[in-house]
């Protein structure tokens, strides 16, 4: 069984220009839990002058809360939020947040320009969140982004990535999420610093974060299992990217990758069929085409 992590009510809209309402962006994660998802992140508690997209996470995560607890969202459904500093915290906490994501860079540049905050401030904010979410006895994942290049820097070296892999470990979380932010990384690259973090971390506390941009994600997923990585994230349509990561593209589309492991045989417990039909729903709402709306196995004739 291979772990999807759905990613476009987070990473997908915060890079849209719609904005969608908290009904619609509650109405959209409901579509997504119901082809199959399992694992998505609903929101992210930073601040709205950075991120207008993700304003109002609050009232989605705590409607969505609710819902589970009444039993009209599965109770085993994880429902995820970025959470940059305690202040976010908190907020997430009160709206009943029950699995947080922390993250950092490998690109100094990077983390300034998306955190205002250096590679080591933002370690630092990330102790002290996870101090308290482990009072709360929160689940914690790590991101760390700009793994293989920064659009600011350039090319980012492995020790660096390693480094902070190093220290993000040390503190707790469960998992972390090794992000190609603008969807730059090529197999051999990926092969390269996947077996020095294995050796690290082990297989199981890695998942792969691929951006699309330059279309190498697949390529670079099917790099990782054969490494024998087993957890992915996507976004529904390939939507969104990063608003301080210019010209990146959205994530690996949820569709394309359920499609290329069920065709190799790996099940993910998704039905791609429903899912091209939410891809249906939503484009128009956020004024465009997405990737990934082809469903079906191609036809003999
Ligand atoms: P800052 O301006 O340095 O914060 O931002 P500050 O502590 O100086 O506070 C300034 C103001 O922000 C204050 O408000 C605070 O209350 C407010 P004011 O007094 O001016 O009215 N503030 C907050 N408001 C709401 N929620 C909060 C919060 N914190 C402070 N949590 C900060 C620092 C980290 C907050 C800011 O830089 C920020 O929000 N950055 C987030 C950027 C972001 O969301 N980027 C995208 C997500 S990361 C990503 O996409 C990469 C990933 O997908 C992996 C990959 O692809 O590589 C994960
Ligand atoms: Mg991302």
């Amino acid at each position: 069984m291979i772990r999807l992590v759905e990613l476009g009510p987070r990473d997908g809209l915060q890079n849209e220009g719609a904005r969608l309402s908290v009904e619609m962006r509650i109405e959209f994660i409901e579509k997504l839990i119901d082809c199959g998802v399992k694992n998505i992140e609903t929101g992210a508690f930073v601040s709205p002058k950075w991120v207008p997209q993700m304003d109002h996470s609050f009232e989605v995560l705590k409607t969505l809360r609710a819902k589970q607890k009444s039993g009209d969202i599965p109770k085993s459904i994880r429902l995820v939020n970025l959470v940059p500093n305690t202040q976010g915290l908190s907020d997430a906490i009160k709206a009943d947040v029950q699995e947080i994501a922390v993250f950092t860079s490998a690109s100094e540049t990077f983390s300034k320009k998306n955190t205002n905050a250096s590679i080591q401030e933002s370690l630092q904010r990330i102790e002290d969140v996870i101090k308290q979410a482990k009072k709360q006895k929160l689940k914690i994942r790590g991101y760390i982004s700009t793994c293989w290049y920064c659009p600011f820097e350039g090319k980012i070296s492995e020790s660096k990535v390693l480094n902070v892999a190093k220290k993000l470990n040390a503190m707790g979380v469960y998992e972390i999420s090794i992000g190609d932010t603008i969807g730059a990384a090529t197999p051999k690259e990926v092969r390269s610093l996947n077996k020095k973090l294995i050796k690290l971390l082990g297989k199981k506390k890695l998942a792969m974060h691929f951006h699309d941009t330059r279309g190498t994600a697949l390529a670079n997923i099917l790099a990782s299992l054969d490494m024998g990585i087993t957890t992915f994230d996507s976004s529904l349509g390939g939507l969104g990217g990063c608003p301080y990561a210019p010209g990146a593209a959205g994530n690996v589309a949820t569709e394309d990758v359920v499609y290329m492991l069920h065709g190799m045989g790996f099940k993910t417990g998704y039905n791609l069929e429903k899912l091209v039909l939410v891809n249906k729903w939503i484009a128009p709402q956020l004024g465009r085409t997405l990737k990934g709306a082809h469903p079906f196995k191609p036809s003999k004739t």
